[in-house]
This record gives C-alpha cells, structure tokens and sequence, in this order.
C-alpha cells in the first residue's frame, strides 16, 4: 500500500515520520516544489526506520507526480500556513489554486485514490479539491475534527485531572473558530460530561480549544503541526485497516442536516472506502443555530472562491 503526501513542511513530514513508525504501509511518498526538501526530509526518516522497526519505504520528490502513481490515500497539505495576525480564512485565494493544482495532478496519476485536505481554511479547501476531483465524496475528506476534538480533550483533561484517553467526544461544523461542541455527546468512560462540569464551565474549555491552533501559531510563528499530524494519521489508518472508526471529518453534505453543496465537520464511520457513513445526529436547537452560523461562515467562504 502506497500513501503520498503533498507538502513536505511541517505538517507533511512529521505526518510521514508518525506513519513510518506505525509500519502499516509498504511505502510513503513525500513531494513538494520546493527543491530538495521531500528528498532530505525522507532521507532522514528513512535512517530512522532500523531504530523504529518499520518496513515502510519513504521516498522524497521534487514534483514528479508520477511517482505517486497508484497511491491508496493522497494527503494534501501544501499552500502557505497562517503567520500570527493571520486567519485561516485570510489563506483562502492563494491555497484556492494551490489545491485546485495539486488535486488535478494527483488524480491523474491515483484515480482510484481517496483525499484527505489539510490545508486552510481547511472546510474550503476540501470542497476545492473536491470540485477539481470530481469524484465520489466519500474519496475526498477533510481532516479537522479529529485535531479540535483531541485539542478539547486534552484542556478537558487538565482541567479535571483525567486522563484523555478516557475522554470521548464529537463535534460539528467548521475547523477552529466556528466548530460546533457537542457537550451533550462528551462522556468521560460512558459517564456523561455534565456529571463533571457545568455546561458554562465547558464554554470557556471550548473557547480554549477554538483558540488552541492560534494559540501555537502566536507562540511559534508557524502553524502547529504535531497534533495535525497525529490526527492525520488516525484517518489514514481507519482507511487502511477498514476499521470503521467514528470520528468528525469535514465531508460533503448533500441533504445531511439539512444542508446542501458544502463540506462541514459531521462525524462519520470511516473505512476502506473513505466515508462509509455519514451520521446524522439529532440536535437541539442551542447546538442548530451554532451549525447555522459555522456553515454560513463557510458558505460565505464558498461564495469568494474564484476558480468554482
Ligand atoms: C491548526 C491548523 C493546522 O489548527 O489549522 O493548528
């Protein structure tokens, strides 16, 4: 099995470095115009492999986009990243056609192959890739949901002394600032979340979390990628070993919860086919009018794309 990465930054190489470690693909590639950066970058994960046990075959290209030829999963994340004093929305006529461009060239080479978009704004940059694709939907995923709700867990678990592997959660909507929590469906081991915390204290944890990728960009100067990576990594592996995890991905809503020709963070069952389902939950209407705004916020974002 064969997983190319486009976009050697930050981002694109700790993600093939985690996904060497887990051994679970015959080989990676790695690509970036940048000359010499995927080569050097694999190279020095590829020295890593005796120590990590991993089988896995990482190579480096400067845009030869024949030699993901074939891949199972193409990860997308090239385009400029945020500087502080930089939304992710302001990234949005520049990664436009970043995305449209590397989208066209990687699906010629891997048609059968499933996206998943970490570029920002991450929402409008999948619908891009999705609309350059043209493809089934369920190939062309966005990789937001699982960062913000690990980032949640993680002020959740400081914030009570627990451990966050205990802490399951799901949330809607848009990557970051316009994300959806879901404080109903928080449980800590199957114990609802309200049993720990007052809804008004949950606010100000979310608050944290919507702020958590600014907060990194404001300390390094430079998008976060680690927890990105990470998350990334989690999708890929769902996919590869078809096990039907549920998480929150930004995917393609044609009718789900009511709306229509746009991609949104929903949670859904993930697997060899990419989206194998999409869920759609009940919501009150507290948490209707939160999805209302974060899709209208990316409508709007939708609406000034030139290229679509
Ligand atoms: C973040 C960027 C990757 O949230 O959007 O850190």
């Amino acid at each position: 099995m064969k997983v190319t990465i486009i976009g050697s930054g930050n981002v694109g190489a700790f993600c093939a470095s985690l996904l060497a470690q887990k051994d679970i693909v015959r080989k990676i590639v790695l690509l970036d115009i940048k000359e010499k950066l995927s080569e050097g970058k694999s190279l020095d994960i590829s020295q890593m492999l005796p120590i990590i046990h991993s089988n896995t075959e990482v190579v480096g290209t400067t845009s030869d986009y024949s030699k993901s030829e074939n891949s199972e999963i193409i990860i997308i994340t090239s385009g400029i990243t945020r500087k502080p004093g930089l939304s992710r929305d302001d990234l949005l006529n520049i990664n436009e056609k970043i995305i449209h461009s590397v989208t066209k060239k990687s699906i010629y080479f891997s048609p059968k192959s499933k996206f998943i978009i970490v570029s920002n704004p991450l929402d409008v940059m999948t619908y891009v890739s999705y609309m350059t694709a043209k493809v089934d939907s369920s190939r062309i995923i966005g990789m937001a949901g699982i960062l913000d709700s690990i980032r949640y867990r993680y002020f959740l678990s400081k914030k009570l002394k627990i451990s966050p592997n205990d802490i399951q959660t799901l949330l809607l909507g848009g990557h970051g600032d316009s994300m959806v929590p879901l404080y109903r469906y928080t449980s800590i081991s199957g114990i609802p979340l309200q049993e720990f915390l007052s809804e008004r204290e949950n606010d100000g944890i979310i608050e944290k979390t919507k702020k958590g990728g600014e907060e990194i960009v404001n300390l390094l100067g430079t998008s976060a990628w680690m927890a990105p990576g990470a998350s990334i990594v989690e999708m890929v592996e769902a996919i590869l070993k078809d096990s039907k995890r549920i998480f929150s991905c930004s995917v393609f809503l044609n009718g789900e919860y009511n709306y229509k020709n746009i991609y949104l963070g929903v949670p859904v069952i993930l697997g060899k086919n990419g989206i194998e389902k999409i869920i759609e939950l009940q919501l009150n209407k507290k948490e209707k009018n939160l999805l209302n705004k974060s899709a209208n916020h990316i409508n709007n974002m939708i609406n000034k794309l030139k290229l679509f």
